[in-house]
């Protein structure tokens, strides 16, 4: 993204024409963004050759799970409907792996008929009923366990995943206890250790933690893991300060974990993938004047984005035409439903606004799209993705004739 002539504009297009051309509120992703993150991404990592499963609940785009694949990754997916969206995106069952605490018989029935690289189990329940399926299927398929190391990943609560109190994996004496299990079974084979701590997490000491606690179950085990999978969570620059997570002493770490350690290593990003690929366009449908501050009143609202509503978390926004008249009011960019926490954020010194203006929230390509709901019968936004400087629509605005 970048102004020219005062126009904000990504990957040369305009937002102004974009707004012009298929309304407001639209999702718009780059490319070449996109691409850059995944080549940053492999190259941070190269000295071991990861697998890299793309996490399809940051993004579930058809077409732009298309274009992941096509620049090389898996998806790592955590219902039925991922993992259909996956397959339809052309992604290959053997870089599959399917998470989550709760899969159903049907849920798993259908990733052991589509053969699948691996199903993490969350649970001894969870293998029992792997177990049970496999065997009248005649089948023996392939697991991990997901190991809850109780490790604090120092990001929000709402997104932390690997401390005890927290309803992922399973417990140290659980999962050894698995693995004798597992080892005595006709019908499921233990491939892998899977571990996934939390989201946007921007230091690297936390998976440092998580490998030692890793690196110490493993030698109980005594069982050599074909793949461990690292899940997730690296955190990306939403406040503009830099500060992002190292990936590149996070690889030095995994190198070092590898040297007791001969498995393949998988990946399960999200954000660091599509996070920072995705901006929403908005137009400014009215500003209301308080005492101490101007409301400006989009028509963007917090089904559309969930992120600030849900997590307090912070999106910049910028104007979509640069001036240099500055208000010396607060503004409070806010969205239309009848909710006070439907609002996006708080500015000093923004610059003059007026109704019709548009704007845009950074960084909404994870858990922008995917979180989206109906609420107040809004229709979901346009997707757009700009590739090679062309306009493609990916997904078209939802009509309310289909709602109502
Ligand atoms: N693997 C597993 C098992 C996960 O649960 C997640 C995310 C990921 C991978 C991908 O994590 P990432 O690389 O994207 O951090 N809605 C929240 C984030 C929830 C993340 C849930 N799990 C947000 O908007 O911040």
């Amino acid at each position: 993204m970048k102004y020219s002539n005062k126009k904000l504009s990504i990957e040369n297009i305009k937002v102004q024409s974009i707004a012009k051309k298929f309304g407001t509120p639209a999702y718009c992703y780059s490319y070449n963004q996109l691409k850059e993150n995944i080549n940053n991404f492999k190259r941070s990592f190269k000295s071991f050759s990861p697998l890299i499963c793309f996490a399809i609940k940051s993004n579930t785009n058809v077409n732009l799970i298309s274009e992941i694949r096509k620049l090389g990754l898996g998806a790592d997916v955590v219902s039925m409907g991922e993992l259909m969206k996956a397959l339809k995106a052309g992604i290959k069952p053997n870089k599959i792996v399917f998470s989550g605490v709760g899969k159903t018989v049907e849920e798993i029935k259908y990733a052991i008929n589509k053969k699948i690289l691996l199903i993490n189990a969350e649970s001894k329940s969870e293998i029992f009923e792997i177990e049970r399926i496999a065997k009248i299927n005649k089948k023996s398929v392939n697991v991990g366990v997901r190991l809850n190391p109780n490790v604090d990943a120092k990001t929000l609560s709402q997104i932390s995943t690997g401390k005890k109190e927290n309803k992922f994996g399973v417990s140290e004496k659980d999962f050894l206890e698995l693995v004798k299990y597992i080892n005595k079974s006709k019908f499921v084979n233990l491939k892998c250790l899977s571990v996934h701590i939390g989201s946007q997490i921007l230091d690297v000491k936390p998976y440092e933690n998580m490998l030692k606690a890793l690196d110490k179950i493993i030698k109980k085990t005594n069982h050599s893991f074909e793949y461990i999978d690292l899940g997730g969570g690296m955190g990306i620059d939403y406040r503009n300060n830099k500060k992002v997570l190292n990936l590149k002493k996070y690889s030095l770490s995994i190198k070092k974990f590898l040297k007791n350690n001969n498995s393949k290593i998988i990946f399960e990003p999200g954000r660091s993938i599509v996070g920072n690929t995705g901006i929403l366009v908005s137009k400014v449908t009215y500003i209301k004047e308080g005492h101490k501050k101007n409301f400006i009143i989009l028509d963007v609202a917090m089904n559309d984005l969930m992120r600030p509503a849900l997590y307090n978390s912070i999106h910049r926004i910028l104007p979509a035409t640069k001036s240099r008249k500055i208000s010396n009011k607060t503004y409070e960019f806010v969205g239309p439903i009848c909710e006070s926490t439907d609002k996006f954020l708080t500015i000093k010194n923004f610059q003059k606004l007026d109704e019709k203006d548009l704007i845009v929230i950074c960084d909404v390509g994870a858990y922008g799209i995917s979180l989206s709901s109906n609420y107040n019968v809004r229709p979901k936004p346009i997707e757009i993705l700009i590739k090679n400087s062309k306009i493609n629509v990916i997904n078209k605005r939802q009509k309310l004739v289909d709602l109502i």
